[in-house]
């Protein structure tokens, strides 16, 4: 057979080897990334483990909590997971518009429309709100690049000092995998540098989680990330805590750390850390602290 100028037959055995080669090296990649424990995984899985026990706990202490970016796809899972959990009196879901929120979100959540431009006029808001919790962020391509720093960088540093001076003790940030300060990439350079000046803020307690290529519902269409989705749904369902992180198990992953006992003031999760703390990833399979049995 024919193709153009070119004999099928002489280049089929060529483009089959080199489709094999590519195939191998990103599955031993994803292998590597599969089976490679986080150094916390005892910490993390009993974190996810004691978590039922310690909501109990924290519900009577009344607190209340913010979240920045609730409207975006990670926001919205993390409010209904709030929701259900029903550990604060008060939740203050800030954006920059208000949504129709589902029938089984409680009256104590309560939407904030604010103008990011003019945060500070916005500062009451803030006020003795002890949790916070921030799932804000653009992309380039949406936004550009001014845009985008203006989201991912300058909103959410403008929250976390807002927060600040409220008295918020617990700043959550959905930060992403391979945030690097350092990094040539715009995307990974910005949220590292957040994560350092978040760090100089000095809350009480400051839980940085780094997922992967997110999965889940999202009302807004972004034709590439569909598509890279559609090749890691079989990645996922193979290797399910290598590089892709539902977006339940972040939120699941953020609710349960935030139970758990403060034992440094600074949490950084990377993805694998983040299934283990969810409690409801395949993370923790393995781990004798599933069972219990390695409680300290
Ligand atoms: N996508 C991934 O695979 C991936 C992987 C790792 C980490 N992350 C990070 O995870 C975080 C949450 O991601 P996501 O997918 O949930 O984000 P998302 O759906 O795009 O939602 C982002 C939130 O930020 C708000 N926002 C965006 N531009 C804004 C602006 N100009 N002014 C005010 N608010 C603005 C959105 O408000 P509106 O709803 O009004 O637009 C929304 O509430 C982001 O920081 C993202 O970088 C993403």
């Amino acid at each position: 057979m024919q193709f153009l100028w070119i004999k099928c037959e002489d280049v089929l055995p060529g483009v089959g080897l080199g489709v094999l080669t590519v195939a191998l090296f990103l599955g031993a990649f994803f292998f590597y990334h599969e089976v490679q424990d986080s150094p916390e995984v005892e910490r993390n899985c009993r974190m996810a483990a004691e978590a039922t026990n310690n909501s109990e706990e924290f519900k009577m202490k009344g607190h209340s909590a913010f979240i920045v970016g609730y409207t975006g796809a990670v926001g919205k899972v993390l409010t209904k997971e709030l929701a259900k959990a029903k550990l604060f009196k008060k939740v203050l879901l800030i954006g920059r518009r208000e949504i129709d929120l589902d029938d089984d979100i409680g009256n104590e959540f309560e939407q904030k429309v604010v103008d990011f431009e003019k945060f500070d006029d916005y500062a009451d808001i803030f006020k003795d709100v002890k949790y916070g919790f921030c799932c804000l962020g653009t992309t380039r391509a949406k936004s550009g690049a001014q845009g985008f720093i203006r989201v991912d960088h300058d909103y959410v540093m403008k929250s976390a000092e807002l927060a600040k001076t409220g008295g918020c003790k617990h700043y959550n940030f959905v930060s992403t995998q391979a945030a690097d300060k350092n990094s040539s990439f715009l995307y990974t350079k910005t949220k590292g540098q957040v994560e350092e000046e978040l760090k100089a803020i000095q809350f009480e307690r400051l839980s940085l989680l780094r997922p992967g290529v997110l999965l889940g519902e999202r009302e807004e269409s972004r034709p590439g990330e569909a598509v890279a989705k559609f090749f890691l749904k079989p990645v996922a369902y193979l290797f399910p805590t290598a590089i892709t992180t539902p977006m339940d198990v972040v939120a699941k992953a953020m609710i349960n750390n935030m139970l758990a006992p403060v034992d440094r003031p600074v949490e950084l999760y990377e993805n694998k850390a983040i299934h283990q703390l969810s409690g409801v990833s395949k993370g923790c399979s393995g781990s004798k602290s599933q069972d219990g049995g390695d409680k300290k």
